[in-house]
């Protein structure tokens, strides 16, 4: 079967994530900023969550119903986010998915992680429609979505429960053919 590759970007590398990257993952999604933007992150993101989370990743892609990657800045290797498809095969559908430690936010690295990986997820995945979403407070996530050349295409109104709260979230959409990054 053929293994999940290494995507690479101008200043970012796409890499399968492994059992040694719980540690780092566990530190930056248990930010209560990356929790708090997100629908199914937990907080607190306690010890084994990470790890058990890691392990559904290549059964997923080996079902090729996850192409899930770390984000690396590739001049020092270091992980700072993680980005996503879960993939729907028998519509040919994607949903993007990610999240980017706090500390790096504002510097694009989200946008090129994104714009990579909806690249791949049609080139290589052959995939026809990639869709995401934000809760509707979460700006910045759909400026991204928007900066990837993604389409507004509805707000469900409280869709997501949400600490005790429903809350309204932004669908977007992008098809095959519509978009012209990647190498
Ligand atoms: C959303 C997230 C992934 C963005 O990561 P990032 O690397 O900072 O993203 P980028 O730098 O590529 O782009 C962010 C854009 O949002 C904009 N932005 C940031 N805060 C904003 C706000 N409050 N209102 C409007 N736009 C905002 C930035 O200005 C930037 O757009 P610009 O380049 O046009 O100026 C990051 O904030 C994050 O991980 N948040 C928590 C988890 C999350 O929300 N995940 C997505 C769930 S749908």
């Amino acid at each position: 079967m053929k293994p999940q590759p290494t995507l690479t970007t101008e200043r970012l590398t796409l890499r399968p994530l492994q059992a040694t990257d719980a540690a780092t993952v566990q530190a930056l999604a248990g930010d209560y900023r990356i929790a708090a933007m997100t629908e199914n992150i937990p907080h607190p993101y306690i010890d084994g969550m990470a790890e058990s989370w890691i392990e559904t990743l290549k059964p997923g892609w080996d079902k090729r119903a996850l192409a899930t990657f770390a984000v690396c800045l590739s001049d020092y290797e270091k992980q700072i986010g993680c980005c996503g498809l879960i993939i729907n095969r028998k519509h040919n559908r994607g949903s993007l998915g990610y999240w980017i430690g706090a500390d790096y936010w504002g510097n694009g690295y989200c946008t090129e992680a994104a714009t990579e990986l909806i690249a791949f997820g049609f080139n290589e995945l052959k995939l026809h429609r990639i869709e995401a979403q934000h809760l509707s407070k979460n700006p910045a996530s759909g400026a991204v979505m928007r900066k990837i050349g993604m389409t507004h295409e509805a707000t469900f109104r409280q869709y997501t429960l949400k600490e005790e709260r429903y809350e309204d979230m932004e669908m977007y959409s992008i098809f095959t053919g519509t978009v012209h990054a990647g190498k």
